[in-house]
C-alpha cells in the first residue's frame, strides 16, 4: 500500500503574524484547536465519494442561514402581506430572485444531501459502537430539519403552504384525548391564520436554526471524539505507527480532506447553480405549482401533496387505514418511521460494520429498504388513484386503490428492515474484515 507523506504540522509563523498568533494563543487555544481538529486530526485514507456529503451539508446549512437573513430583510410575516412580499422579493428587490431561489433550491438540496449522508451511515455501519451518539445527534438533526422545512413552507402563504400546514396540523388533532386542543394550541387560532404565520416565522428564523446549529456542533464534537468510520468499517485507531504514534491508515484532515472536500464543493455548486438558473421549480417538485396562488381558506387545491422530501412518510400516513374514524394509527406509523432510526445502533448484531463484508441477507434487506423508501416517496407525490383500483372481487382488498395496497406492503418492508435486524444480522454469512483499509 502506497504510504502517503504526512506534512509537517503547525508550520511556525514568523514575524508580525507569529507575534499576533502568539498573543491570541496565550488567550485562546487557536493553534491547539487548529491542530486538534484539522492539521493533526487523522481521518482514514480510504474515504470515497460518500464522504463528501457531510461537508456539503455544512455548506448548505451556512448558505440557508445567510440567504435566510437576506430574505428576512424584505419578507413580511403578516397574512395580509406575506404572499405579496415574496413576489416583491422576486420582482423588485435587487438579486432578490437569486436569494430566494438559492434558499428554496437549498432546502431540497439539503434533504438530498442529508439523505445520501444517512445512507452512507447505513451502508458502512457508521452508527455502530462507538458512534451511537454521533448517529443520535444526526437523527435529531434530521427531525429538526423536517421541522425547519415545515415551518418555512407556510411563510410564502400560497395555497400549498396553507393547505399543507392544514393537513399536518390536523394530524395532531388525531391524537386521542388531547388532539383537538393541541391543534388549536399549535395554530394559535381555530383556523390557520395570522397568529399561525407569526409563530411559524419565529420558529423558522430563530428557534429551530439555533437548535440545528447546536446539534450540528454536538454532531461534530462527537465525530472528533471517536474519529470517522470508513468504507471498510474497521477502526484505524487499532493500527498505530510505533514511531510517530499516529494511525498508519490515517491522514491529516488538512490539507488532504480540505482539498478533497473543495472538489465536492465545486461539483455541488455546478449542479446547484444549474438548477437555480435553469429549473428552480424543478417541474413542481422544489416549488409546487399551487403555491404561486395566494392562500385561500375557502378553496382547497385539487391534490394536496407535501414537498418530495416528506412524501415517503406521507405515503405511509395515507396507507394506514383509520380506526374508529380516527387517523391516529397512520400518524403513529408516520412518527414511528422517523423515530425508529434512533434505535438502529442497538438493533444491529452483525460482527462487521460495512456492507462490503456483510452477507446476502443484510444486502437484500438494505436494498429492499432503500427501494421501499424511494417507491413510497413516489407514491406520496401522486394521487392514490394513480394505478387504479383493485377488482371488486378480490377478497378483503376489493375496492382498495392499488397504490394504497402497494404503499401498505412497502410500509411493512420499511419497518421490517429495523424490526427484523437483530435476527437477520445475527444469522447472516459475513465475510472476514481486512486488518488494514483497502482502496
Ligand atoms: C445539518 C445536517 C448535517 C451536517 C451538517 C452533518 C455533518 C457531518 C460531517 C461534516 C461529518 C464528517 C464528514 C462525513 O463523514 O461526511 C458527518 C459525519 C457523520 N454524520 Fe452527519 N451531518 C448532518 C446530518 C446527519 C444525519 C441526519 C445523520 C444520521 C441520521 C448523520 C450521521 C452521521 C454519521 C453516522 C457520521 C459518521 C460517518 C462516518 O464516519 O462514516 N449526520 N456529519
Amino acid at each position: 500500500m502506497a504510504s502517503i507523506p504526512k506534512p509537517a504540522v503547525s508550520p511556525s509563523v514568523d514575524g508580525l503574524g507569529g507575534k499576533i498568533l502568539g498573543w491570541v494563543d496565550d488567550r485562546f487555544p487557536l493553534s491547539a484547536l487548529y491542530k486538534e481538529h484539522l492539521s493533526e486530526y487523522y481521518a482514514p485514507k480510504n474515504f470515497n465519494l460518500w464522504y463528501y456529503f457531510g461537508s456539503l451539508a455544512l455548506l448548505i446549512l451556512v448558505m440557508q442561514i445567510v440567504t435566510g437573513i437576506f430574505l428576512t430583510m424584505n419578507y413580511k410575516p403578516d397574512a395580509k402581506f406575506a404572499f405579496a412580499s415574496v413576489e416583491y422579493i422576486m420582482r423588485d428587490v435587487s438579486w432578490g430572485w437569486l436569494i430566494r431561489y438559492m434558499h428554496s433550491t437549498g432546502a431540497s438540496m439539503f434533504f438530498l444531501v442529508v439523505y445520501l449522508h444517512m445512507m452512507r451511515g447505513l451502508m458502512y455501519g457508521s452508527y455502530r459502537k462507538p458512534r451511537e451518539l454521533l448517529w443520535i445527534f444526526g437523527c435529531m438533526i434530521y427531525l429538526a430539519l423536517m421541522a425547519e422545512a415545515f415551518f418555512g413552507y407556510l411563510l410564502p402563504w400560497g395555497q400549498m403552504s396553507y393547505w399543507g400546514a392544514q393537513v399536518i396540523i390536523n394530524l395532531f388533532g388525531a391524537i386521542p384525548f388531547i388532539g383537538e386542543d393541541l391543534a388549536v394550541w399549535i395554530r394559535g387560532d381555530y383556523n390557520i391564520g395570522d397568529a399561525t404565520l407569526n409563530r411559524f416565522f419565529a420558529f423558522h428564523v430563530i428557534a429551530i436554526p439555533m437548535v440545528l446549529l447546536g446539534l450540528v456542533a454536538a454532531h461534530l464534537v462527537a465525530l472528533h471524539e471517536v474519529g470517522s468510520n470508513n468504507p471498510d468499517g474497521i477502526e484505524i485507531k487499532q493500527n498505530i505507527d510505533p514511531v510517530d504514534g499516529k494511525p498508519v491508515d490515517g491522514i491529516p484532515f488538512h490539507p488532504y480532506y480540505t482539498v478533497k472536500d473543495l472538489v465536492g464543493l465545486v461539483v455541488f455548486l455546478a449542479v446547484f447553480t444549474a438548477i437555480i438558473f435553469f429549473a428552480p421549480e424543478m417541474g413542481g417538485y422544489f416549488l409546487e405549482g399551487p403555491n404561486f396562488v395566494p392562500a385561500d381558506p375557502l378553496v382547497t387545491p385539487a391534490h394536496i401533496a407535501p414537498v418530495w422530501y416528506f412524501t415517503p412518510f406521507y405515503a405511509m400516513l395515507r396507507a394506514v387505514p383509520s380506526m374508529f374514524g380516527s387517523q391516529f394509527p397512520g400518524v403513529a406509523v408516520m412518527g414511528g418511521a422517523t423515530l425508529i432510526l434512533f434505535t438502529l445502533p442497538w438493533l444491529d448484531r452483525g460482527k462487521v460494520r460495512s456492507v462490503r463484508y456483510r452477507g446476502p441477507i443484510y444486502k437484500g434487506f438494505l436494498t429492499a429498504f432503500i427501494a421501499s423508501f424511494l417507491v413510497l416517496g413516489y407514491l406520496g407525490v401522486v394521487p392514490t388513484t394513480v394505478w387504479g383500483q383493485l377488482p371488486k372481487n378480490v377478497p378483503l382488498l376489493g375496492g382498495v386503490d392499488t397504490a394504497t395496497l402497494v404503499s401498505r406492503i412497502l410500509t411493512v418492508v420499511y419497518f421490517s428492515f429495523f424490526i427484523l435486524m437483530p435476527w437477520y444480522t445475527k444469522i447472516d454469512k459475513e465475510k472476514p474484515e481486512p486488518t488494514r483499509v483497502t482502496y
